[in-house]
């Protein structure tokens, strides 16, 4: 199959020099995308500003923006058969980005921002019979939560996250997931590395394609 994965944090420039953005390191979405190559399947990874090496025989696309990161995404749905968004989208972006550097006497007490596009909201109308699965980091209500974001992004399956602990979600190593699916199915799985959070949702994929 053809897996397309979008891995790390996004960037949304202040001035040249600064930005908003968040913890993500992409580690969890190169692990998707390495496995998914592992297991043979065509891979492309759609990073955000992350420290990783692309793994092996997965062909990377660098952006910066979530703007950047959706118009990758929209070009390239068509191309795949599964779309996994680990990326964690920044939701907001300064209004007024400067072109050169904003001095400190200059800089306002507030930052003016604007929602960025949603990529999973926007993408929906082409999603047609491809596998969508997103994941939900949450420090609190973590089923419930993430079980509203699958029924609202209109997706196959979410991987919610508990980012409420060091050893799990952002910069760690290891995860701690529930995978929720459409059919109302609950998986909690143990606290893993990764890279087996990233086989075992391979596999689900990989069994809910043959399914449809
Ligand atoms: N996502 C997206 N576009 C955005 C923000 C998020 O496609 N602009 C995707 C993420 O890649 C993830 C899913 O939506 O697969 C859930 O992301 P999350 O940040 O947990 O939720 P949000 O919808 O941004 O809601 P909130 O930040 O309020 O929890």
């Amino acid at each position: 199959m053809n897996v397309l994965v979008t891995a790390g944090p996004t960037r949304e420039a202040i001035d040249p020099i600064r930005f908003l953005s968040n913890r993500s390191t992409g580690k969890m979405g190169f692990a998707v995308a390495a496995s998914a190559a592992e297991r043979g399947h065509t891979v492309r990874l759609i990073a955000g500003p992350v420290a990783l090496a692309a793994p092996d025989r997965v062909e990377r696309f660098d952006v910066v923006s979530a703007e950047e990161m959706c118009c990758a995404v929209e070009q390239q749905v068509d191309w795949c058969d599964v779309l996994v968004m680990t990326a964690a989208v920044a939701d907001w972006r300064p209004i007024d980005v400067k072109d050169r550097k904003l001095k400190k006497e200059a800089m306002p007490g507030t930052l003016q921002l604007e929602r960025t596009r949603d990529i999973l909201t926007t993408i929906r109308p082409l999603k047609g019979d491809r596998i969508v699965v997103g994941f939900a980091a949450e420090t609190e209500e973590l089923v419930l939560r993430a079980r509203r974001k699958l029924e609202e992004k209109g997706l196959d399956l979410i991987v919610a996250n508990d980012a409420s602990q060091a050893d799990a979600a952002f910069e760690a190593d290891t995860n701690r997931v529930v995978i929720l699916g459409a059919d109302g199915s609950e998986e909690p799985l143990p606290l893993l590395l990764k890279c087996d959070v990233a086989l075992r949702l391979v596999v689900r994929v990989e069994r809910l394609l043959c399914s449809t």
